[in-house]
């Protein structure tokens, strides 16, 4: 079965604007909010209303946020020589991040131990030139194993003189140039998972270090940390404190591996997401730890859900293809035994990379990619540069799409949009291809909607129903609207600037 899947060029076509519509950041914190916006260049940005202390230098915003909690809404104007395109933004100044989920690319599922300074650079770099930058995804995160052998004096954290010969801050100083964000990785115990120097008892001198080099997120293990949920939510509480206070916006990332139920207390103890599940692997039906399972289970957390505070169902596979260092193989540990070899995996097909993106948007999750970017396909970035399966994910009103009734062996979720209009997904995660129909009306939403395909862009029409022919593990994807609705504003420009 062919898949239909239109390509969409960044660089071409009318403006629009594909900046998260909300936008939190702590009082009196840096900003570095690059406006990602796609369309034919040359291409003009206007913004309105920013905050005080905020102005626009490049397409990007940057300056100190207020110092006082409060909302400042700004209308960012795209103007090219097709089109011009208006979207409201809300800076909202007070203790909560992530108000949408955050989009980036982590370097563990790829490199593994193999991340190094050059290594974040050079993705970044290519995170803007792709543009994958104006789609969003702005958080290049640095995982496990950036470390020297041991903390230097005072205890204060050292990086690896090698792989990170100028240090954290002069990564950061290049992403941030660039307008996007840096994360970095830690753990709740004496060591990392890769058993490098861990956070434990190092909270305020971490966070203070973190603030100083200029890191944006934070993602914070539980290897070699006590099982009681009641010591993890202590140990995560006393991160969350020191990153509150350490002068910085800093998104933190819980993962503990959804082990300790911490879509119930992550949020309360300064989480903006939590690992639901074991670690992903390059396969789709890989008991527990493939994307069938893992969806599975992350599917059933919606209701805790909310703007700051995300279910994650781990990283994205897109563009791996079974070559991840991390992710191609089961470590050993895990194998069924030590004298069987650890089983390779050939990665996800394109249909099965269709239905990874599209839960994972219609999940609200962070989309963090953590691909080789000079090895990916074209297909591969053709899905990571979906302006619509982003914006679905991206969508302000922040709720994570719920299970519908339906067939058996179906599985249909339905996201509402901040616009009246829904986001409804039907996937067949099981062999052999499948024929499905459903009546807008079995999902509670106007049979008078108009429906558009998301992959395909297909306009449909008015046909009162979702229909599709799934190949198996296949997934298709609409935008249900109610008819006559009207989507974007404006007002005059204050800010300009020419990309
Ligand atoms: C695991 C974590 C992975 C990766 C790895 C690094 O515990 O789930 O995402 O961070 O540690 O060692």
């Amino acid at each position: 079965m062919s898949l239909d899947i239109a390509t969409f060029d960044p660089f071409a076509g009318a403006p629009r604007i594909n900046t998260p519509r909300r936008i939190g950041v702590r009082p009196g914190t840096e900003v570095i909010q690059h406006l990602a916006v796609t369309g034919a260049r040359p291409l003009t940005i206007d913004v309105t209303d920013l905050p005080p202390g905020v102005r626009l230098d490049d397409g990007v915003c940057r300056g100190t946020a207020p110092s006082q909690p409060g909302v400042w809404q700004s209308v960012v104007t795209a103007t090219n020589a097709t089109g011009t395109a208006t979207a409201t933004v809300d800076w909202v100044v007070g203790d909560l991040l992530a108000l949408t989920p955050p989009l980036g690319w982590n370097s563990w599922n790829v490199f593994a131990k193999e991340v190094s300074a050059s290594v974040i650079v050079e993705v970044a770099h290519s995170f803007a030139e792709s543009g994958l930058a104006d789609l969003g995804y702005h958080y290049l995160n640095i995982d496990d194993h950036w470390h020297a052998e041991r903390r230097g004096p005072g205890g204060v954290p050292e990086a690896n003189p090698h792989t990170f010969p100028d240090g954290v801050g002069a990564v950061a100083e290049a992403v941030h140039a660039l307008g996007l964000k840096l994360g970095i990785y830690s753990d709740a115990a004496h060591l990392t998972c890769g058993k490098c120097f861990g956070g434990h008892g190092y909270e305020r001198v971490d966070a203070e270090a973190y603030a100083e080099w200029g890191i944006d997120l934070l993602k914070y293990d539980y290897c070699h940390a006590p099982k009681a949920k009641a010591v993890a939510r202590e140990r995560y509480r006393a991160m969350g404190d020191a990153l509150a206070s350490c002068g910085r916006s800093v998104v933190f990332s819980v993962c503990e591996w959804g082990l300790r139920r911490p879509w119930t207390w992550a949020a309360s103890v300064g989480g903006n997401y939590w690992r639901t599940t074991p670690d992903i692997f390059d396969s789709f039906g890989l008991p527990t730890s493939g994307v069938r399972d893992i969806a599975r289970h992350n599917m059933t957390l919606d209701r805790f859900a909310r703007p700051g505070a995300w279910n994650d169902p781990d990283m994205l596979l897109i563009g791996n293809r079974g070559n991840g260092l991390s992710t191609s193989h089961l470590r050993p540990l895990l194998a069924l035994g030590k004298e069987r070899p650890a089983q390779r995996f050939k990665g996800l097909s394109d249909v099965e990379a269709v239905t990874h993106l599209t839960m994972w948007s219609m999940m609200a999750s962070p989309l963090l990619a953590s691909h080789d970017p000079t090895t990916v396909s074209d297909f591969d970035l053709n899905l990571l540069r979906n302006p619509e399966i982003v914006a679905i994910n991206q969508d302000p009103l922040g709720v994570q799409a719920r299970r519908a009734r339906g067939p058996i062996g179906l599985w249909i979720l339905v996201k509402p949009l901040a616009d009246g209009s829904h986001a409804v997904s039907l996937t067949h995660p099981w062999l052999g291809s499948r024929k499905v129909e459903i009546r807008l009306g079995e999902l509670g939403l106007d049979e008078a909607s108009s429906i558009v395909d998301i992959w395909s862009g297909a306009d449909l029409g008015q046909p009162g129903v979702l229909r599709a022919k799934l190949a198996g593990h296949g997934t298709a994807a609409f935008i249900v609207r109610p008819t006559g609705q009207d989507h974007e504003d404006g007002s005059g420009p204050a800010a300009r600037s020419e990309r």
